[in-house]
């Protein structure tokens, strides 16, 4: 495992922006996995930034989102659809077919998930899965849990989870209690896993991550196992390591 600990956020979010920057050079058809919260903001401004100066080339770029909440309509301000769109691919050149985010708009959600994981495996591997973290070790929505899933999946949101994400909602009630996932399979079988954290909330994950026993109790320490990852922190988020 690698870990950079950085001074703020603004140079996570540049560190995090190279490494996409040489994954897209080095490989233009590269296949990202993405994700969204508060923290990969910066990281998508600066892509953003050099794609308009003409650094980066979307045009073959294939993205996968961890997530995305059921219930709200693509449309809703909260959606990871509208976060995506609104920060990241509304500014690039890249196709829209090639952009996947698991809709959580629809009926079956049985089938929405096998279709997600029919489109993930036509890729075959992720060249570059980018993560966050939640503060009780959840990467994209695998919740803590006995057993985790290995595929995209809906999951119910965890009561922490909620009250975490409230700040994006204008009440706890409005945050809406399930989710599809990418599964922890298709996240561990990335080839390269980068994930970021910043802030004094994510120093205990953090500290499990790099210090802690492997569980499904804190789905991010399953990262241990991962030949190729690298953890982009900063100092707060750092403290216990
Ligand atoms: C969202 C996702 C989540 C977030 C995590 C941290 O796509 O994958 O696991 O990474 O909840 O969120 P922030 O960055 O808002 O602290």
């Amino acid at each position: 495992m690698r870990i950079y600990v950085l001074d703020n956020y603004e140079e996570i979010s540049m560190k995090a922006a190279s490494i996409l920057a040489s994954q897209i050079i080095l490989k233009p058809d590269s296949v990202l996995g993405l994700a969204t919260g508060s923290t990969p903001l910066g990281m998508y401004r600066e892509l953003v930034k050099m794609h308009k100066k003409g650094i980066l080339d979307f045009s073959q770029v294939i993205t996968f989102n961890l997530d995305e909440y059921v219930g709200i309509p693509p449309e809703h301000p909260q959606s990871y659809h509208y976060y995506m769109y609104n920060n990241f691919f509304n500014h690039l050149n890249m196709k829209k077919e090639n952009i996947n985010i698991p809709p959580g708009d629809e009926k079956s959600v049985h089938k929405v998930c096998e279709d997600y994981e029919q489109k993930l495996r036509s890729v075959s591997r992720i060249d570059l899965q980018v993560t966050g973290i939640g503060t009780n070790g959840h990467v994209g929505f695998n919740e803590p849990d006995q057993e985790l899933n290995v595929n995209t999946h809906l999951i119910d949101l965890k009561e922490e989870t909620i009250e975490a994400n409230s700040r994006f909602f204008s009440s706890p009630e409005e945050v809406p209690r399930q989710a599809i996932s990418m599964g922890m399979g298709s996240i561990m079988k990335a080839k390269k896993i980068i994930m970021l954290a910043n802030g004094p909330n994510k120093a205990k994950p953090i500290e499990e991550v790099v210090n802690g026993k492997i569980s499904t109790q804190l789905p991010a320490s399953l990262v241990q196992l991962h030949p190729d990852v690298t953890l982009i922190l900063d100092g707060e988020a750092a403290k216990y390591i």
